[in-house]
């Protein structure tokens, strides 16, 4: 990575990973034909394409984002002959889990070594008080084997922790369980589960912090267009506050309530941003997000926003390293167990960098300054590798980072868009 440079121009960064998952998964169980556009032709939604191919599902695509399933009805999945592989995709593990829980065919589902460190048990725990079977690693972890059970019954149960993914396991399965199942969560978290499924046709009532579905309905096939992916335009959101004389459209963007923390925690660092054509494309927000470069201060980040913005901290360290002052994170220790623990890989490239960083158990401490050159670990981590790449428009010296693959599970091109904004981007 050069040092320096600004970005411009509009750009469209690919689909909404959590829409495109979840358009196969409902897609697959639905009556009829599901047509979906935009969909995210990433390792992690793919993961979950070929793994409903693999239970005899026909799904033609992608074809310049545009994929075709011919649902098969609820009851209409196939036991695979082998163990479905879901690599790096902790949200094709933790949803497959629910919705497979209650379908009466025996599955095994293994993922690559970071997903098979990841905690299964927040999933396996609520399910097996619905009546499944599901066998785990010692620890709770992957590879889990989800026996071919009977019915599941409904469940009311309160979320331990902020977890769309768990909530969504638990109303996947709901829908095969016998009466009603209800979740209540701490805080609001990504809400695309409820909203698809009421996109299909199925009842769903939310009351506060409670959601509740009957068990024994059905989904209608529909369209579905997924939205730019907020997380993935989070790093061009910080790039262009960063690097100076930046200004950049991009281009329809998912703006869902759950998801848009990232513009009020830049805002409250001084961050311009304005939303622009807010419109409503199939039951989500989307909205074209305008930035230019502004100066930021450091702030204490409402841990209300914690979990609408949980995936974009890496990219919004790299806006606190760059910010006047000092900015604390508290709440956060749902970063410990994401694709890498996020806070320690952080913490331990901003230092390699010459940024003062001090991880907590729940959080982190940034103080801004001049961020220098280096070489950067990812540990695998997709956003760890990108959010460290954008930090080079304030370097003073070149960034390397490796072990960056998999920067294909969430954002295939990243490399080819971002040069094309500005950032003097290459791979070696
Ligand atoms: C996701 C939920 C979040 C998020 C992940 C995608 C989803 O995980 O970090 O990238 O699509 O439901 P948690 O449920 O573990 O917070």
């Amino acid at each position: 990575m050069k040092p320096g440079g600004r970005l411009s121009g509009s750009l469209r960064v690919p689909g909404d990973k959590s829409i495109s998952h979840r358009s196969v998964m409902l897609g697959s169980l639905a009556d009829g034909i599901t047509v979906v556009n935009g969909f995210l032709e990433g390792e992690d939604s793919l993961a979950t394409l070929n793994a409903f191919r693999q239970m005899g599902v026909v799904i033609e695509g992608p074809t310049a984002g545009r994929v075709t399933i011919h649902g098969v009805g609820m009851q209409g999945l196939q036991a695979p002959a082998a163990p479905l592989d879901l690599g790096n995709s902790g949200t094709s593990m933790r949803l497959l889990s629910g919705l497979l829980a209650g379908q009466g065919v025996a599955v095994t589902l293994t993922g690559d070594s970071s997903l098979s460190g990841r905690p299964m048990k927040r999933v396996i725990d609520p399910l097996a008080r619905m009546g499944a079977e599901i066998a785990s690693a010692e620890g709770g972890t992957s590879p889990l084997t989800i026996a071919a059970n009977a019915p599941l019954k409904g469940i009311d149960y309160r979320l331990p922790m902020a977890s769309a993914q768990v909530k969504s396991a638990v109303l996947l399965a709901g829908l095969y369980a016998e009466g009603e199942t209800c979740v209540t969560e701490p805080a609001p978290t990504r809400d695309h589960t409820e909203r698809m499924l009421q996109g299909f046709g199925y009842r769903v009532r939310r009351n506060g912090d409670r959601v509740c579905l009957d068990g024994g309905g059905r989904l209608q096939a529909c369209e579905i267009d997924v939205p730019a992916d907020i997380s993935s335009a989070a790093f061009f959101l910080v790039g262009a506050c960063i690097a100076e004389a930046s200004e950049i459209v991009l281009e329809h963007v998912g703006v869902n309530p759950t998801r848009d923390g990232i513009i009020a925690i830049l805002r409250l660092m001084g961050a311009d941003i304005e939303r622009l054509r807010e419109r409503v494309i199939g039951g989500e927000p989307v909205a074209d997000i305008r930035v230019r470069s502004a100066p930021l201060h450091g702030i204490e980040i409402p841990r209300s926003l914690v979990p609408l913005a949980i995936d974009e901290f890496p990219a919004l360290f790299i806006a606190a390293a760059c910010a006047e002052g000092e900015t604390r994170l508290s709440g956060a220790e749902e970063l410990r167990v994401k694709e890498s623990d996020r806070i320690q890989v952080m913490a331990d490239g901003l230092g390699c960098l010459g940024i003062r960083a001090e991880p907590a158990p729940d959080g982190i401490l940034i103080r801004g300054g001049t961020i220098g050159g280096g070489q950067i670990e990812s540990h695998g981590d997709h956003r760890i590798a990108m959010s460290f790449a954008i930090a080079a428009l304030r370097a003073s010296a070149s960034i390397e980072i490796i072990d960056c693959a998999n920067v294909n599970t969430s954002f295939p091109g990243f490399v080819a868009l971002a040069a094309e904004a500005g950032l003097g981007i290459s791979e070696i």
